[in-house]
């Protein structure tokens, strides 16, 4: 392999390496944060999210985009348009582990 591919590919497992080893959050805090998706996030998502000023965030909606460009939105927002960074307010292991909650579905009981 030549030099600059491996080194390529090595930057490319060190970009991602984090978003894998992430920890879920604290049950506490996992419910702050659902709270957050809802009221936060659904302000513009809709309260179920099923879309409002924002697309829809539903499993279907969410399905087959990579996790990495999903966490880039939410923590840079979508510059010129009303989606905002969160960077800053949600560290990148709760955004990962909320875009998890996202693609796997919220129900009501959360
Ligand atoms: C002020 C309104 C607003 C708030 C608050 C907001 N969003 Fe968004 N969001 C948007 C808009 C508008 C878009 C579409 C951006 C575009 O046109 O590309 C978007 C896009 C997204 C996308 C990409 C969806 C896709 O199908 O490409 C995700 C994921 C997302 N938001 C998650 C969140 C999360 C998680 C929160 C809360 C932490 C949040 N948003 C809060 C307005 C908002």
């Amino acid at each position: 392999m030549p030099a600059r591919a491996a080194a390529s590919a090595l930057l490319a497992s060190l970009v991602v390496l984090p978003l894998v080893a992430a920890a879920d959050p604290t049950p506490a805090r996992q419910s702050e944060l659902i709270h957050l998706l809802r009221h936060d996030c659904g302000s513009c998502h809709g309260l179920t999210l099923k879309g409002g000023l924002g697309p829809p965030l539903l499993p279907g909606d969410l399905e087959g985009l990579p996790q990495e460009a999903l966490a880039a939105i939410i923590l840079d927002g979508v510059p010129g348009r009303p989606m905002p960074p969160w960077r800053g307010l949600l560290p990148e292991d709760e955004v990962v582990w909320l875009i998890g909650r996202l693609q796997a579905g919220i129900d009501d009981a959360d």
